[in-house]
């Protein structure tokens, strides 16, 4: 019997044309592309189309330089979610004058949906203009003809400009009183985690020019409804806001949820008539423990059930060295999901590693537990 490298495994020839593969998911090693390249798709999610699975990610060059984009978002294609074929830039940083997404922009985090009624391929993903840091807390869209792209820029906005949440208190729907702006621009407001974050002001400062929009993942519902969900509010609070019919921009009904809890890399899976959400705490690019989310509705009302990784204590803490991007249904089986996660690598941003784990159920719960190498095909018998 042959064997030959093929990406990140092996695959083995049982007879002359009949290359079986036993490819492995090894989480936090390196994985090749089927040109023997490292996969660059960081922060990514997961497409099925037609057959399909495509991963859209985060292109990164190496240094620090790496966590700003320089040329987009690389899209790759797979059948069995091992082995995986570059198929190039699905949407590229543009220098052109005027353009919201040059070179040295940050573009993190894009996912990428399919809309039957208008038949475009719409992608999201958080935009900060260049040179303003993470304060700009935009999303970005574009949209394409096929599903590998090109993508074009539509435009970048932050969501939900002049619309209240809607499970907000009447007391709070009010823009902010001089006083409390003062009060509020005393905080210093980063976009992390600390004890007094004034729950019920942020938003409504952001009223008028729209709500802060960092990290963010899209969810397409079995009726057909788009979800954005976000970190806004200065990372204080998860926001989870519908989409119109075109799915390039918020419909205007949004829910906030968590408020001062500080969630952020959210993941939406549906498993057991119920929603479910994985995101982790708010630590940057350094790693942190977990959090398992769930609700009956995507507008609530959302628990939380904890920590939701298996493992070695260490493991347990920091997620596998790991935060969440992704959850991907694998197509065609029951109770079948991939959890996608990064190891990010800040000073060497090319050297991220993907952490991909098999969703296991445990009590009625959606948990992830460690595995050094997996097999796809031996996990459900793709
Ligand atoms: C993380 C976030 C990443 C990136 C990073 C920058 O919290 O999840 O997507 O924005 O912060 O420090």
């Amino acid at each position: 019997m042959l064997s030959m490298e093929s990406g990140f495994g092996i695959a083995w020839c049982a007879g002359e044309d009949a290359w079986i593969s036993l490819t492995m998911i090894r989480p936090g090693e390196l994985w090749n592309d089927g040109n023997g390249v490292p996969i660059n798709a960081h922060g990514g999610g997961v497409l099925f189309h037609e057959g399909t699975y495509w991963w859209f990610g985060e292109h990164k060059i190496g240094g620090e330089e790496g966590n700003r984009a320089h040329v987009g978002v690389h899209v790759y294609a797979s059948e069995n979610l091992t082995d995986w074929r570059d198929e190039g830039i699905a949407l590229a940083v543009d220098d052109a004058p005027g353009s919201e997404i040059p070179s040295g922009c940050i573009l993190e985090r894009p996912k990428v949906i399919f809309n039957a009624r208008t038949g475009k391929f719409v992608m999201w993903f958080h935009l900060e203009p260049k040179g303003g840091g993470y304060g700009g807390a935009r999303s970005g869209v574009a949209v394409a003809d096929a599903v590998a792209g090109p993508y074009r820029f539509l435009h970048s906005l932050r969501p939900n400009a002049g619309v209240w949440p809607e499970n907000v208190a009447e007391e709070w729907k009010r823009t902010l009183t001089e006083r409390e702006e003062q009060e509020l621009a005393a905080l210093g407001l980063g976009g992390a985690p600390f004890p007094w974050y004034p729950r019920e002001v942020v938003f409504r400062r952001d009223f008028e020019g729209g709500q802060m929009a960092r990290d963010m993942t899209l969810f397409v519902d079995d009726d057909g409804c788009a979800y954005q969900v976000y970190a806004s509010e200065n990372n204080g609070t998860l926001h989870v806001s519908l989409l119109d019919e075109t799915f390039t921009k918020p419909a205007g009904r949004y829910v906030r949820i968590f408020p001062g809890r500080f969630h952020e890399a959210p993941a939406v899976m549906k498993w057991g008539g119920r929603y479910w959400l994985f995101t982790s705490d708010c630590t940057g690019w350094a790693p942190n423990t977990a959090r398992l989310s769930s609700a009956a509705s995507m507008w609530g009302p959302w628990e939380e059930h904890g920590n939701p990784c298996l493992g070695s204590g260490a493991q347990i803490a920091n997620s596998f060295e790991s935060q969440p991007t992704f959850v991907l249904p694998v197509v065609g089986k029951r109770d079948a999901f991939v959890y996608m996660a990064d190891r990010w690598r800040p000073g060497n941003a090319i050297d991220g590693r993907y952490v991909w784990l098999p969703v296991v159920f445990r009590h009625g719960l959606p948990v992830v537990e460690w595995r050094g190498a997996w097999e796809v095909e031996g996990e459900w018998d793709v």
